[in-house]
């Protein structure tokens, strides 16, 4: 999984740069180019010279070369690199990578990094659970990176907690199993809908449902980390998308979102079927606000919108594999069955609003896949993050099993 791919190995001043030996070690042996940066206190623990030994690649240091003023360009390690390790990451540097103070060559590069960054802090236990290291933990996982966090045990100081720096042997894992999962959908075409339809009757209303688009954008998101082209359909929600992987198309309309999926579904490997789209429209969609007169009822003459999941259905072709979903407040199973049968769908995600946590808006889901050989597999409630996570597994394992 490794072979080839680019890393950068940041290490910084603590003890445990002993360990990361072993990990530069055994990345190149996977077969990984490896490229140190070490801060000015990591060269106190260990030396450059062991670093550049394993890797044969000088170690950088520093922003440029003392002796022959060549320039180490933070940006262009950055834009290189497959993916960047912190082993170890000392509570100095994480704040410093928490808080974008770019005084080393290694948070100056971190700064730059388009690639996964993967953290392994390192530290005595009291400064490990500080509420201040603890929030700029908390602050660089919301920014997306990836923690590994330390395990308990005696620690440099001869105290006993929170605090070594993860084995390099789990490291390299935790690495070999992310290259794994982003390269499960490589080369794959995926179609997802998602959020709501909203039907006018006149230029002021609408009839429309709760969808917020969550669980359909956290798909997508899945679905692109995994590597997969993805082409998200979306009802309007105020959601945004920055994965560059996601191809955002925006609609309103039932019949807008039907147009936009069939051009799309021929060429696509998975299609899910997310979005709560409206079963009717207005026949007429009045050109004026239709004003309240004396009647004490009104009266919408509704007609059908196409089915989408069901046109995706009938169009299936050999390899494809069409995802629904099925919302439901009674004989929640049964219902689901016979959507799946009937829109000729390979697998179902029942929701049911009788479910707390389920369903609309909320950023929990508990859902049951239904396969169409007959497996059931049913979920806890948890974010719709891993709600998606849980989709694409049954997906990938059932269906694009290398
Ligand atoms: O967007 P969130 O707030 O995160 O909420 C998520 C969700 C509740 C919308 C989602 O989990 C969900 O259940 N989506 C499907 C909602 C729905 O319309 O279910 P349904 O049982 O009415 O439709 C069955 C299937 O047919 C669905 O795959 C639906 O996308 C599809 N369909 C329905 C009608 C239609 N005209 N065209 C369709 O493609």
């Amino acid at each position: 999984m490794l072979e080839g791919k680019k890393i950068i190995l940041g290490v910084t001043g603590g003890i445990a740069a002993y360990k990361t030996v072993i990990l530069a070690r055994l990345l190149v042996k996977a077969g990984a180019e490896v490229q140190v940066i070490m801060t000015p206190n990591a060269k106190e623990f260990i030396t450059p010279l062991t670093m550049s030994t394993i890797t044969s690649k000088p170690v950088i240091s520093e922003f440029f070369t003392a002796n022959t003023g060549e320039w180490h360009s933070h940006v262009d390690l950055g834009v290189w690199a497959d993916a960047m390790v912190i082993a170890p990451a000392t509570a100095s540097t994480i704040a410093k990578l928490a808080n974008g103070v770019a005084d080393n060559m290694l948070v100056t590069t971190y700064l730059s990094s388009k690639s996964p960054v993967f953290i392994a802090p390192a530290m005595d236990l009291d400064m490990m659970r500080h509420p201040t290291t603890i929030h700029n933990l908390e602050m660089l996982k919301s920014y997306g990176n990836h923690i590994i966090e330390p395990t308990s045990g005696e620690l440099a100081s001869h105290l006993v907690g929170k605090g070594r720096m993860e084995e390099p042997e789990n490291i390299f894992n935790v690495l070999s199993d992310f290259f794994e999962t982003t390269s499960q959908l490589e080369g794959k075409k995926v179609l997802i809908t998602a959020g709501p339809t909203v039907e006018s009757i006149d230029p002021v209303r609408f009839i429309s449902n709760h969808s917020s688009g969550k669980m359909g954008y956290a798909i997508a998101e899945e679905c692109a980390l995994r590597g997969a082209e993805v082409t998200l359909v979306s009802g309007p929600v105020s959601l945004s998308m920055t994965n560059s992987n996601v191809n955002l198309v925006k609609v309103n309309t039932a019949c807008e979102m039907y147009a936009k999926v069939m051009g799309h579904t021929d060429e696509s490997d998975l299609v899910v079927l997310c979005a709560a789209v409206a079963d009717y429209r207005a026949e007429q969609i009045s050109e004026r606000k239709i004003k309240r007169d004396a009647t004490d009822t009104l009266t919408i003459k509704l007609v059908e919108n196409p089915d989408i999941a069901k046109a995706v259905g009938e169009k299936k072709h050999s390899g494809q594999v069409v995802v629904g979903f099925a919302l439901e407040t009674d004989n929640e199973e049964e219902h689901a069955r016979e959507k799946l049968a009937k829109k000729n769908l390979d697998m179902i995600v029942l929701n049911s609003l009788n479910d707390k946590g389920a369903g609309f808006k909320t950023d929990t889901n508990k859902v049951t896949i239904l396969e169409r050989g007959g497996a059931v597999h049913n979920y806890e409630c948890k974010s719709k993050r891993l709600v998606a996570k849980d989709i694409i597994d049954v997906v990938v394992n059932n269906h694009f099993a290398k």
